[in-house]
């Protein structure tokens, strides 16, 4: 393979790292998928939140990117292809992306997303792999996303509550990256399908261990409820079998289960240096960013998940 690609397809990191001269990489990365929620400007808003985020958990910024639209005229009159592209285009210009382009297909069922591509310095990638024992692990979203969205499908979900589960999916994960760039960071990744506990066995691989701090977990209060009534999306379950062997502690029920609901531009988790930890609060309160410290890495045992109250 060229040595110029520094992260490529092996690894299971959030995008592949391409050098250009020693002071410069490109980080590309491709989201799209399916409407989650049925305002399309909201949803154009959260798919290009989404797709940029796997540029900002490799402590990147993302510079350019183009639209990826399936959308068919005969079924869906253009007004919704025309508020879904305002949506992403309204994200792109917060994040001061430029738009170059794009690629639409005539697809029954809409789809859409970006391809974005953004530039980081090849000495400081942040992978997902790195953290060390002693490091904190900080998230900055709270969990809970696919099982409002599973509520939201069946009209289960009040309109306060819709507008605020919009907004933590719409938010970027722009602050969240700076401020982890503030500090020394060994390690970092974006929540997203295989949910917290799938994406945080990314991170330990076999290298190191943690202690997750139960009590810390951050997530939408409706989902205790909503989980009870049985809207729970089926990647839940399926990330539930793949990683519990994986997961150690004697917690069951709700607590246990949310930490395999799978996201939608969920937020950054995060392996700091454990000096560091106080330099980013501070700097998170100053930056206006939401974050939790839900655990701990440890040396031993390596590969584990271990749940602690
Ligand atoms: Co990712
Ligand atoms: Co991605």
């Amino acid at each position: 393979m060229d040595s110029n690609v520094l992260v490529g397809i092996e690894g299971f990191e959030d995008a592949g790292v391409y050098k250009i001269t020693e002071d410069i990489a490109i980080v590309q990365t491709i989201d799209f998928f399916t409407p989650i929620v049925n305002d399309p400007y909201s949803f154009g808003l959260i798919a290009a939140a989404n797709a940029m985020s796997d540029i900002y958990a490799m402590g990147a910024i993302p510079k350019t990117a183009l639209n990826m639209v399936c959308f068919s005229p005969k079924r869906f009159d253009i007004s919704v292809l025309k508020e879904i592209i305002r949506g992403g285009i309204d994200k792109i210009r917060e994040s001061g992306v430029s738009l170059l382009g794009g690629h639409s297909v005539d697809d029954e069922e809409i789809k859409y997303g970006l391809a974005v591509t953004g530039i980081v310095h090849p000495d400081r990638i942040i992978k997902n792999e790195g953290a060390m024992g002693g490091d904190f692990l900080i998230l900055t979203k709270p969990l809970g996303t696919g099982i409002l969205n599973t509520g939201m499908k069946a009209d289960m979900v009040n309109g306060d509550s819709v507008k605020r589960v919009v907004d933590v999916m719409a938010r970027l994960n722009k602050t969240a990256s700076e401020v982890m760039l503030s500090v020394r960071t060994h390690a970092a990744t974006d929540v997203t399908g295989f949910g917290f506990a799938g994406h945080l066995k990314e991170m330990i691989k076999e290298n190191v261990g943690i202690e997750i701090f139960l009590n810390n977990i951050p997530y939408f209060k409706e989902t205790v409820e909503l989980a009870a009534s049985g809207f729970v999306p089926g990647g839940l379950y399926r990330n539930r079998d793949f990683y519990r062997e994986h997961v150690t502690g004697e917690v069951q029920g709700f607590l246990y289960d949310i930490l395999f609901d799978p996201q939608t531009s969920g937020g950054l988790l995060i392996a700091i240096h454990p000096d560091d930890l106080s330099k980013f609060e501070k700097t998170s309160l100053d930056a206006k960013l939401d974050f939790w410290v839900v655990g701990r890495f440890v040396k031993a045992p390596k590969g584990k998940i271990i749940l602690t109250s």
